[in-house]
């Protein structure tokens, strides 16, 4: 009985033993293969601005043609790369996102290919900022909680409503209301061009996922004031009070004057 089970266990254990060690030399060789792919990738639609080895590259006079990599992290690329920001199609105040130029499995493996020049925050997990998951009773609460993080650390670019705003030297704070839910973690936590990063230190996981659920809230809720008027806020609604409030006033003021006594008198002498 006993050497029964001895061998029954003996041999459970190397056969563990053997299976894990192949299945781990897989994953080294498969993302090995993914840097390498990556570099391909990234020497020809990349290095140009960014260097031979993402060092960075600056133009003979000192200006910048495009920063070092080293270190942005996985998450940057993903982000970048995944809303088409990069590669960059010209120079200008902001660089705006596009359709992407490289599919998933090719932003994965540029994405693989930075974060191998240096440690830098990691693609994040689905289950990080999916708000799938959660029961009605959960998602409430993280609204409540995501509209006071996003009050307090966003609006003043991303207006109220996330509809964006102007920023300093012809750059802009885009509208949040079409961007995924995976980019939009990304953006907390890379914070792209002038836009702070709220490293989790500072914003938590599951904060960053309140906003998101927060952002998802604002696409699905009706105007209860009447016209949302695009939700810019002191903008839109000053010109809409100008034109019909300024404007209906002139135009009563006309008409008024057009039927005082003394013109339509005037009319029927002639
Ligand atoms: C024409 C030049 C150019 C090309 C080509 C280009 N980039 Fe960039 N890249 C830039 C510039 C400039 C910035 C800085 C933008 C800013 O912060 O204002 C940047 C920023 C980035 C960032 C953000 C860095 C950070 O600090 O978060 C990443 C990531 C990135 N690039 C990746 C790529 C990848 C991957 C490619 C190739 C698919 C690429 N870039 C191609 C010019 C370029
Ligand atoms: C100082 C101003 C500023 C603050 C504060 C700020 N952002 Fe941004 N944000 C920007 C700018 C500028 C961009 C555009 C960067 C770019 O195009 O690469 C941006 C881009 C983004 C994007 C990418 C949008 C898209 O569809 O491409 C998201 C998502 C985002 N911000 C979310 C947030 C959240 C959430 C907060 C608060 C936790 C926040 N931002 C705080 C300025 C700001």
């Amino acid at each position: 009985m006993l050497v029964i089970i001895a061998g029954l266990l003996l041999t459970g254990g190397l056969f563990t033993a053997i299976v894990n060690t192949t299945a781990q030399a897989d994953e080294t060789a498969s993302s090995a293969d993914q840097v390498a792919q990556g570099r391909d990738l990234f020497l020809v639609s990349c290095s140009f601005c960014h260097g031979q080895n993402g060092e960075g590259v600056r133009s003979e006079d000192g200006n910048q043609i495009g920063p070092s990599l080293v270190g942005v992290g996985a998450a940057a690329v993903d982000f970048q790369v995944g809303t088409g920001r990069m590669p960059m199609v010209q120079p200008g105040a902001q660089v705006p996102s596009k359709p992407e130029t490289f599919d998933d499995e090719e932003t994965a493996a540029l994405a693989a290919y930075v974060a191998s020049l240096g440690p830098g925050p990691a693609i994040p997990d689905e289950s990080d900022y999916s708000i799938e998951g959660l029961s009605d009773d959960e998602r409430e609460a993280a609204i409540v909680r995501g509209g006071q993080i996003f009050l307090t650390n966003c609006t003043a670019c991303h207006n109220f409503e996330g509809s964006g705003g102007a920023m300093p030297h012809g750059g802009y704070a885009p509208s949040l209301h079409e961007t995924s839910a995976r980019h939009i973690y990304e953006a907390m936590l890379t914070g792209p061009q002038n836009m702070p990063n709220f490293a989790n230190g500072n914003l938590s996981p599951d904060e960053k996922r309140d906003v998101i659920a927060y952002l998802y809230s604002l696409r699905d809720m009706p105007s209860y004031g009447g016209f949302g008027l695009g939700g810019l806020g002191p903008v839109t609604e000053g010109l809409a009070a100008w034109l019909l409030g300024i404007g209906g006033l002139v135009g009563a003021a006309v008409w008024i004057a057009a039927h005082t006594t003394r013109t339509t008198r005037k009319k029927d002498a002639a």
